[in-house]
């Protein structure tokens, strides 16, 4: 069986979120001896493609309407990663320092073209085309519809909605730049007087997962104008909850970390690591130490985050340290806040992967009060690491995370995201860390829980097996 995997991000070559995470690790639970999971992603000009060099496996051209672009599809030299991965490099549109900006329609209609167009060239044809939210959502339409296509009809193809919020939205004046097709079925391309690729991949698709079941089940209510859709294809449709990388997230063997550790070490360890965070950030050692990892956006509750974080911090009982960048706005209130708060509160506004992982390791608690969470991962990174995760029950936080006063429980949740409940909830974690033995015997007991993708990557070959 041979599953080609189509994605914007895949770690660690290009990560703005979760999506890469899950493309750099689902492949690779997926191979074994009678399975073989590919990637196919864009050519950036990043940190990762200047540090390595590249073959090339097939030269063309590809037409965006009646503009021709050329494009490469290169491969590894020296490959750091346990599967295959393709590079589509259309030096005129991908190969740019960013993933994501306002000229996507075009980039990522480019990738996916020449994706298929190589594909059309390969010996054998996979058995399984698996599409990655929006940017590759127009290809279960070209499968079905663009006639230079017409011999993947049979090849069933599976859409992952990872973020349903984005759709990848453009005007009906583009639609020439999506290669010929049966004009009477142009339909299937719009929702709502837009072409919606995520809408289209969602009308196409063979099969449409999302990343939790939970989120599944929201968004038939609300999924940014798209649950009438997400309603009447639900036969196809179902949730598999991600896993995490086991082995790239693991305190034992995390190069990152100042200080290695296991759920014997967890507590000596986990103080190190705290320690030099509190060394480098200027935080108080001895107070219970709360952080956020994440992208400062809506779906996040971060626009919350300077009148919470004062609140919490003016008690005096906590410190709060957060990494991430996003909404200008917030991120110059964050910023503010450093001065007013010295030795309790602290950010980092940016990307660092390196610190990311410390963090994890470090602070006694993970905040999360997401108003959106298709699923997840930094929650599952906490548990692994031996950080109590504090989240508002939603989506994958809601399938992965069990409050403290429920039977098993070991997290704290919350409902919806307001400044009175995320500092409710911060207030339950500060005294849950005095209550030194149960948030110690917590500590261990949450690095139990295993969320590896062995579970998942099962679920999603039943799923495939399921369409023929
Ligand atoms: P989303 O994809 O919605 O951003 P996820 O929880 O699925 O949320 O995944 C986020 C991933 O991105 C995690 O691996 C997290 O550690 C990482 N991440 C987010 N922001 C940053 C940042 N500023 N620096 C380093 N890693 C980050
Ligand atoms: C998206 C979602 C996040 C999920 C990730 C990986 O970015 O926002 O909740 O964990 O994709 O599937």
């Amino acid at each position: 069986m041979n599953i080609v995997h189509i994605s914007a991000e895949c770690y660690p070559i290009a990560k703005v979120g979760g999506l890469a995470d899950v493309v750099g690790a689902l492949p690779k639970y997926q191979n074994s001896a009678t399975m073989s999971s590919q990637v196919i992603m864009p050519f950036y000009n990043n940190t990762f493609t200047k540090a390595h060099t590249f073959n090339t496996v097939y030269n063309s051209q590809l037409n965006l309407g009646d503009i021709s672009y050329p494009f490469k599809i290169l491969t590894l030299k020296k490959s750091p990663l346990d599967f295959d991965i393709f590079f589509v490099d259309v030096p005129e549109l991908l190969f740019k320092e960013y993933v994501y900006s306002n000229d996507d329609t075009e980039r990522f209609l480019a990738f996916q073209i020449a994706a298929l167009d190589w594909m059309l060239n390969w010996d054998t044809y996979p058995n399984y085309i698996h599409c990655h939210d929006h940017h590759t959502g127009l290809i279960p339409f070209m499968l079905q519809e663009s006639f230079k296509y017409e011999r993947f009809r049979k090849t069933p193809n599976v859409l992952t909605i990872h973020n349903a919020q984005y759709q990848g939205w453009f005007s009906h004046n583009k639609v020439h730049l999506i290669p010929a097709f049966n004009f009477e079925n142009a339909g299937l391309l719009d929702w709502d007087g837009s072409v919606n690729p995520l809408a289209a991949a969602i009308k196409c698709a063979w099969r449409v997962t999302t990343v939790s079941p939970t989120y599944m089940e929201e968004l038939k209510v609300s999924a940014n104008g798209l649950e009438d859709l997400l309603n009447h294809e639900s036969a196809k449709c179902s949730g598999i909850l991600n896993g995490i990388d086991w082995n790239v997230w693991n305190p034992e063997t995390d190069n990152y970390l100042i200080s290695n550790y296991n759920i014997e070490t967890v507590i000596s360890g986990k103080k190190a690591n705290k320690k030099h965070l509190c060394d480098t950030f200027n935080l108080d050692f001895n107070k219970p130490l709360f952080a956020f990892i994440g992208r400062l956006v809506g779906e996040k509750g971060s626009d919350l985050f300077p009148e919470t974080f004062k609140k919490v911090l003016d008690k005096g009982d906590a410190s709060i340290l957060l990494l991430g960048s996003g909404h200008e706005e917030v991120e110059v209130q964050l910023e503010a806040l450093k001065k007013e708060y010295k030795g309790t509160y602290n950010a980092f506004i940016g990307y660092d992967e390196a610190l990311s992982h410390i963090i994890y390791a470090g602070a006694d608690f993970l905040l999360m009060p997401s108003r959106v969470e298709p699923c997840g991962l930094n929650q599952m990174y906490a548990l692994r690491y031996g950080t109590i995760p504090i989240v508002r029950s939603i989506g994958g936080l809601k399938d992965t995370v069990i409050d403290i006063s429920e039977k098993n429980g070991f997290g704290i949740c919350h409902a919806d995201v307001t400044v009175s409940n995320i500092t409710n909830a911060i207030e339950r974690g500060v005294s849950l860390y005095e209550n030194n033995s149960t948030y110690k015997k917590l500590t261990k007991q949450i690095m139990e829980i295993n969320h590896s993708w062995d579970t998942s990557a099962k679920a999603y070959i039943k799923l495939y097996k399921s369409i023929n």
